[in-house]
């Protein structure tokens, strides 16, 4: 969704903020701009469109020293939410004054009344955003001191807020806060950087401090000093990112998404590293917090998340009931927030999110916490608000995900759920054989994965022979069903193919009528307990002239004959077979796509991260 840069300190402040917001492409927006403090007054550059515009919009409109002057800046990539992606409503947005300049990430929900009121004494609105209103309400609340400007103003608004503030009044500060939208601060060598996500600070600096909910921070190039919004100081850890800045570049691969699909053996291979205990036939997997206690009086477990994560998660019950024999639900985040859920502290909520940010998991969690329930996450990026407001969890260490369709985060998620269930399971009732069986099989996953990606020119063949396709569905049963829903979500994603993806029993009911001749039916007809009625499944759509492109076992002759076209996967069990699956269906949609010419990495009207309900 939106990002947010802001610089201060010795380096020329237009280029720090313009590679900035290059860092925060990958999560998707419509416009981007900057503002500058040239003297006494506050310089501003917008463009519709791509970063790009932006920096040749500006090096057009100010003069060379102007572009590269040394100082403090503040920029910003726009989802619209309030009003069209054009230059007028793209961020920065300037106070009644022009001195005042803000960029703001989530949405201030009673923004139309404080407009009313602002227009009442005078004030006059240029575009039709949300932050112009807060920027004029901080300037009105200015009496000389910015940082009380900004808390002053903050007390007035709901909403959710992420925001960098700067006045040609007060140069040399810079006033960032926030509230259920992220800010991270980078700690330099006589500069300090702002941004809404870490990507944008790992070219200056390792070293972090994250902002909670209602901190509000004072910036300068050598300092950062945070209190909340009643002006009470608050101590915030400075923290180490971890994250490596070539992690964030392609390395040769043409898209984000075929470097991410591609780097599926490493990051699982991070997830499942250690945390595997062979002589106990368990994981070991201390941040989930559970004593053997918990494990025992366990009454249920309820896995939150959205999209790709929620698909995850539907993995994961079948993992939980199997082999942990425990009662589990998958509750899609945004239903479980507002639906009151009937929670109590024997049962466990995990919720799923790569991002950690992500609004409606975000909640679910309060919600969870709320009841008393035993909650804990399963995030990707370090520090990130659900995995600080859980306290308690697994991280997948996938490394970053650039590309706005998750790839290497659905794996790991997985492959973490099952060592969840292992763990679980061991504590319940499986056997120590049973336990090691489990355990071996998850840590060949990596190379299982790595068998796939090998086939990826065999599937850009394949992908020819469906890249025109119109529609196309997606089938499978058990813990394949999951992966046909994520298989579809990644085709009609990246390719814009409408896909939709069933559960191969349910094509009988209704959708079975849409099938003519040529309509591709991707079937998930591993080797797996329901294969022959699966198998069957199939027969009824190829007598209907659907093409059918198989997702078998190697080996499996019988399966293959029921096929147009197949990609074969290694043997496993049925539960880690969903991993090497899904993977030959990542790079099945990524061939399509990028035979369709599409733009891969930032599909049309997607955000990485959803920061709004
Ligand atoms: C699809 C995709 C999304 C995310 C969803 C949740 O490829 O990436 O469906 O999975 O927006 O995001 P996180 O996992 O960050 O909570």
């Amino acid at each position: 969704m939106c990002g947010i840069v802001g610089y201060i300190g010795k380096a020329d402040a237009t280029s720090v903020l313009i590679n900035g917001l290059r860092r925060l492409e990958y999560r998707g927006y419509d416009s981007a701009g900057l503002a500058i403090l040239d003297g006494d007054r506050v310089l501003i550059s917008k463009s519709p469109g791509k970063v790009a515009n932006l920096k040749e919009q500006t090096r057009l409109a100010w003069s060379p020293e102007l572009c590269h002057r040394v100082g403090t800046g503040i920029a910003h990539t726009r989802w619209a939410t309030h009003g069209p992606p054009t230059e007028v409503n793209a961020h920065p947005h300037l106070d009644q004054s022009e001195d005042i300049a803000l960029v703001h990430n989530g949405i201030i929900e009673n923004y139309r009344p404080i407009r009313a009121r602002l227009e009442g004494i005078g004030h006059h609105f240029y575009s039709e955003t949300d932050t112009e209103v807060l920027a004029h309400l901080i300037g009105e609340c200015d009496k000389g001191d910015l940082f009380q400007a900004v808390c002053d103003a903050l007390h007035q608004v709901k909403g959710t807020f992420g925001i960098a503030v700067l006045s040609a009044r007060e140069p040399g500060k810079i006033i960032t806060a926030r509230r259920g939208s992220p800010i991270v601060i980078g700690v330099g060598d006589g500069e300090t950087i702002i941004a809404s996500d870490a990507s944008a600070i790992v070219a200056h600096t390792q070293r972090v401090v994250y902002l909670d909910d209602n901190d509000i921070a004072i910036v300068t190039a050598d300092s950062v000093e945070i209190r909340d919004l009643n002006n009470v100081p608050v101590t915030r850890e400075i923290a180490e990112l971890g994250i490596d800045a070539a992690a964030a570049e392609k390395g040769g691969f043409g898209h984000f998404m075929l470097k991410e699909i591609h780097e599926q053996p490493e990051s699982l291979g991070n997830a499942i590293r250690g945390r595997l205990d062979m002589d106990l036939g368990s994981s070991v997997l201390a941040g989930m917090g559970t004593s053997p206690r918990d494990l025992a009086e366990l009454n249920r477990v309820v896995l939150v998340g959205c999209g790709t994560s929620l698909h995850a998660g539907l993995v994961g019950e079948y993992a939980f009931e199997d082999m942990a024999d425990v009662h589990a639900e998958v509750e899609q985040a945004a239903e479980f927030r507002y639906r009151n859920p009937l929670l109590g502290s024997r049962d466990f909520v995990i919720a799923i999110s790569q991002s950690g940010e992500t609004a409606d998991t975000l909640a679910a969690v309060r919600e969870a916490k709320q009841k008393g329930a035993f909650v804990m996450s399963l995030c990707n990026v370090v520090g990130s608000t659900i995995a600080r407001e859980t306290g308690r969890g697994v991280y997948l260490h996938a490394g970053p995900e650039i590309s706005v369709a998750s790839t290497k985060a659905f794996t790991s998620q997985v492959a973490v759920l099952l060592m969840m269930a292992l763990k679980l399971g061991r504590g319940r009732r499986l056997s120590l054989d049973e336990g090691n069986r489990f355990a071996k099989e998850i840590e060949a996953i990596p190379a299982l994965v790595g068998r796939v990606i090998l086939q990826s020119a065999r599937i850009a063949e394949l992908a020819k022979e469906y890249y025109q396709a119109q529609h196309a569905f997606f089938i499978g049963r058990g813990p394949m069903y999951p992966v046909a829903l994520e298989g579809a979500l990644k085709l009609k994603e990246i390719s814009y193919i409408h896909a939709e993806g069933y559960h191969a029993a349910e094509l009988k009911h209704g959708p079975i009528a849409l099938l003519e001749k040529g309509t591709p039916i991707i079937a998930l007809a591993c080797d797996i307990p329901g294969k022959d009625k699966t198998l069957g499944n199939i027969e009824e759509c190829r007598a209907r002239g659907a093409r059918i492109l198989g997702i078998i076992t190697e080996g499996d002759d019988e399966a293959a004959e029921y096929m147009d076209d197949y990609i074969a996967i290694p043997r496993s069990n049925a539960l880690v077979s969903t991993i090497p699956a899904v993977v030959a269906l990542q790079l099945f949609a990524y061939h399509v796509a990028n035979l369709r010419g599409c733009e891969i990495d930032q599909p049309r009207n997607l955000a990485k991260s959803v920061t709004v309900e």
